[in-house]
């Protein structure tokens, strides 16, 4: 029988009362104090003489008995189970708890908006209005492809937007355009058919057609937008961002746009249209989307509110043309819908309400400021060591680099400085074809940007 001082409670530990029970008792079995067979105090005795709950007693014995420690037996109490040649692992101490940390974005990181803006109010109380009447509608209100009124509110946003006439069933609710990518890959390319990407361009694209194991076509740029595979070359899908390439930032012309709807049209291919984020564009009328100017039907539109709600809110969209609806049911029912349910009525509800479109004309105004302070600070204070071109529109800016600096190795200094810069030869597969600084001009104010930039100065100056 264990005597009841085997178990020493340590009253200020950390360690709750039941499982210094079980610690006890475990370490008593494993030194073969107490050997196969012996039977424990009785709970309620145990309880007694240690001054706790019995239900505290009865805890620890069960969890010795879902370890297998013990076995149960009605009538006869609990008793020590036989440990066989079993090696049993050394007593583990839990690891001293540590602080956890999450690191936030550092300054003009590309593709980070600032949080700062975010419509706290008008979102909170959207969703504790939906809580009080709808409650169910932010758990179970979700198919696979979406809330149906979040469908709805997209298709008008993209008509209204984008110049997208799309019926709410063409429109599938995603995890970001991320997931959008993966998802139409796997839905429109053949198994061995090749992806036309662009070069730079979204490194996630060519990660998902490299798994799904496609062939790669790199379409090079020019200053009219992405190359037209030529019809017959094998390409079956090209993936392209017309409004906004990424990560250089202009955006295909209209002839170009014609010539790859007519490439789709004649090798009965497929564009996957990336518009992440073409709400931001600060001068000029909006740029319609590729896909509003396809005749034929053959681009699928990807759309995001990472860039203009929240990128923690993971959601993103599909709008496929009329005869892709039911491929594209069929590859999500496949793959398994991965966008959270719980704000998607809630979105629905601000976008319907106007409140979203309040955010988003408040943070375009905001983020032309910062863009266009960027640019003119980039052209003032960095001429010397490259220059940039200002496409009036996006979250990103590119500062081309003279030869002679390496964008890899200014970028890695800048990080270590706190400054977030992407090297633009990292979009690249051509070595050597790039060279420049991506950056981000949403993420923070005037006075923050003007910090980040002098900090960028100093490192380029450094590795000069
Ligand atoms: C070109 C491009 N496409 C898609 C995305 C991803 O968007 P999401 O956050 O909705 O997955 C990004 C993000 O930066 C992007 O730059």
């Amino acid at each position: 029988m264990l005597a009841p001082a085997g178990v020493l409670l340590d009253r200020n530990s950390e360690l709750p009362i039941f499982e210094q029970i079980c610690a006890a008792i475990r370490s008593r079995i494993r030194s073969g104090g107490l050997g196969s067979g012996a039977r424990l105090p009785a709970t309620r005795a145990l309880a007694a003489d240690l001054g706790v709950a019995r239900a505290t007693v009865v805890t620890a014995y069960e969890q010795l008995v879902a370890e297998g420690y013990l076995a149960a037996r009605r009538g006869s109490g609990y008793r020590v189970c036989a440990m066989g040649e079993v090696e049993l692992p050394p007593d583990v101490r839990p690891p001293p708890v540590q602080e956890l940390t999450v690191q936030g974005p550092l300054l003009l990181e590309a593709g980070e908006p600032d949080m700062r803006l975010f419509p706290h109010g008008a979102w909170a109380k959207c969703v504790s209005r939906l809580c009080r009447t709808r409650p169910t509608d932010l758990l179970t209100g979700c198919g696979p492809f979406g809330h149906p009124q979040l469908r709805q509110a997209i298709a008008a946003h993209v008509r209204d937007w984008r110049g997208i006439a799309a019926r709410p069933e063409q429109v599938f609710v995603t995890s970001g355009a991320t997931e959008a990518l993966d998802l139409c890959l796997s839905a429109l390319a053949s198994g061995s058919g090749t992806i036309g990407v662009e070069d730079p361009g979204f490194p996630p694209i060519r990660q998902f057609a490299e798994a799904q194991g496609h062939l790669i076509r790199d379409l090079c740029l020019d200053d009219q937008g992405a190359e037209v595979p030529t019809v017959g070359d094998g390409t079956d899908v090209v993936a392209l961002t017309p409004s906004h390439q990424y990560p250089l930032g202009g955006a295909m012309s209209a002839g170009r746009r014609q010539s790859f709807v007519a490439w789709a049209a004649q090798s009965q291919g497929w564009i996957i249209e990336d518009d992440y984020d073409s709400e931001f564009r600060y001068a000029g009328r909006p740029i319609p989307a590729l896909a509003s100017v396809d005749s034929q039907g053959r681009t699928v539109y990807i759309g995001s509110f990472s860039k203009i709600f929240s990128n923690g809110l993971r959601l993103g969209y599909i709008v496929a043309p009329d005869r892709l609806v039911e491929q594209m049911r069929r590859t999500i029912l496949r793959k398994g819908a991965r966008a959270s349910a719980m704000p998607q009525a809630a979105l629905a509800d601000f976008m319907l309400q106007g409140e979203f479109y309040r955010h988003l004309r408040r943070v375009r105004r905001v983020y032309a400021e910062r863009h266009r302070t960027l640019i003119e600070r980039l052209g003032r204070d960095f001429a010397d060591v490259g220059e940039v071109v200002d496409h009036h529109a996006g979250m990103q800016v590119v500062l081309h680099l003279r030869p002679g600096l390496s964008d890899s190795k200014i970028a890695a200094e800048a990080r270590k400085n706190g400054v977030g810069v992407d090297a633009l030869s990292s979009f690249s597969r051509r070595a050597g074809a790039f060279n420049g600084a991506v950056l981000g001009a949403c993420l923070n104010d005037l006075d923050e940007q003007q910090d980040a930039l002098q900090r960028l100065r100093r490192v380029i100056s450094s590795t000069e």
